[in-house]
């Protein structure tokens, strides 16, 4: 594994992610062992979950799970729905997402999307938190640049840690403005959906003849060549979910190879970055 130093942590650039996980009995056993060998044999030490997820199943799946692990070694990300951060909620969901995950603190705690949430209370309610010892960082989902600088108005706004959004070769919008920005002020950008969310998108890009002849070149498989594409820069980090082994085994081969350039700039006349600004793409 290779590691992002940031503000004094250092973040995995390949981290878990839980979306639907849990959700279902029956895939419980498979799920778990791809959960534990990424952690084991890949090193993804970052788990990235949500209140939303499942409506709580991944939590509590992670919880189950993790019962295995030392605490310390694992960076554990959750977030808060807009709706119960506009009702103020922040303490109460904070705690029964600790409770459902079976931990003491949160590393870090986003609020899930929607700028149209009371920025200076969503501030001080999550430094209430930290100050509390519940969560040791605070961060945002889903912020395009306005809604950052909006943010970071607030009083202790740049204490954000961490903006999670949606960013793969297909969607490249924020590399226009948004990702140079959270650079310029100290803030990580975590890339979700780095190979597509779902079977359609991702066959959209794994079976582009351009990529599968690039992860030939590169020695990699099209679903590795998607992840490396993202850290690339080594200025991102990115959390993908699989529950199955084999899979993860295919995404993470050769995953820390450079891509060269000359393969970079090709894939970016076929999968353009953006030459104006374009609003954040989101699930
Ligand atoms: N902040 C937000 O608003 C937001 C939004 C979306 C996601 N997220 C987070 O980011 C994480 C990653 O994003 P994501 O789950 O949307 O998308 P993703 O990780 O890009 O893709 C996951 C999908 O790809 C499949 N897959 C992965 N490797 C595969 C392989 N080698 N062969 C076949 N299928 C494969 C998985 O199915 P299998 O399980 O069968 O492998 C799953 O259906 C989420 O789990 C969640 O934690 C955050």
């Amino acid at each position: 594994m290779e590691y992002l130093k940031h503000r004094g942590e250092s973040l995995p650039f390949i981290g878990i992610g839980t979306y639907r996980l849990g959700d279902d009995a029956h895939k419980a056993a498979a799920e778990t062992r791809a959960f534990k060998s990424a952690i084991d044999d890949f090193g993804m030490t970052l788990i990235d979950t949500a209140e939303l997820y499942g409506y709580g199943n991944s939590e509590r799946f992670i919880g189950t799970v993790l019962k295995d692990y030392e605490r310390e070694k694992l960076f554990i990300v959750d977030k808060i729905l807009p709706e119960n951060a506009k009702e103020n909620r922040y303490e109460a969901c904070c705690r029964q997402s600790l409770a459902r995950l079976g931990v003491n603190v949160i590393d870090l705690y986003l609020l899930h999307w929607d700028s149209s949430v009371d920025l200076q209370n969503m501030v001080n309610q999550m430094e209430a938190l930290v100050e509390k010892g519940l969560i040791r960082h605070w961060g945002v989902s889903n912020f395009d640049i306005h809604d950052m600088k909006a943010l970071f108005r607030c009083k202790n706004g740049e204490k954000c840690f961490c903006n999670q959004i949606l960013y793969n070769l297909r969607s490249r919008g924020a590399e226009y403005d948004l990702i140079p920005w959270c650079n310029a002020h100290d803030v990580a950008v975590m890339a979700y959906s780095p190979i597509g969310h779902n079977a359609a998108m991702r066959k959209e890009l794994i079976d582009h003849p351009l990529v599968v002849e690039t992860a030939r070149k590169e020695q990699k498989t099209p679903d590795s060549l998607l992840l490396s594409f993202v850290i690339q820069s080594r200025n991102i980090i990115t959390i993908f979910k699989t529950a199955d082994v084999e899979h993860l085994k295919h995404n993470m081969q050769n995953v820390f190879a450079p891509i060269s350039a000359e393969d970079m700039q090709a894939l970016s006349q076929q999968f353009k970055a953006p030459s104006c600004a374009v609003p954040l793409e989101t699930i």
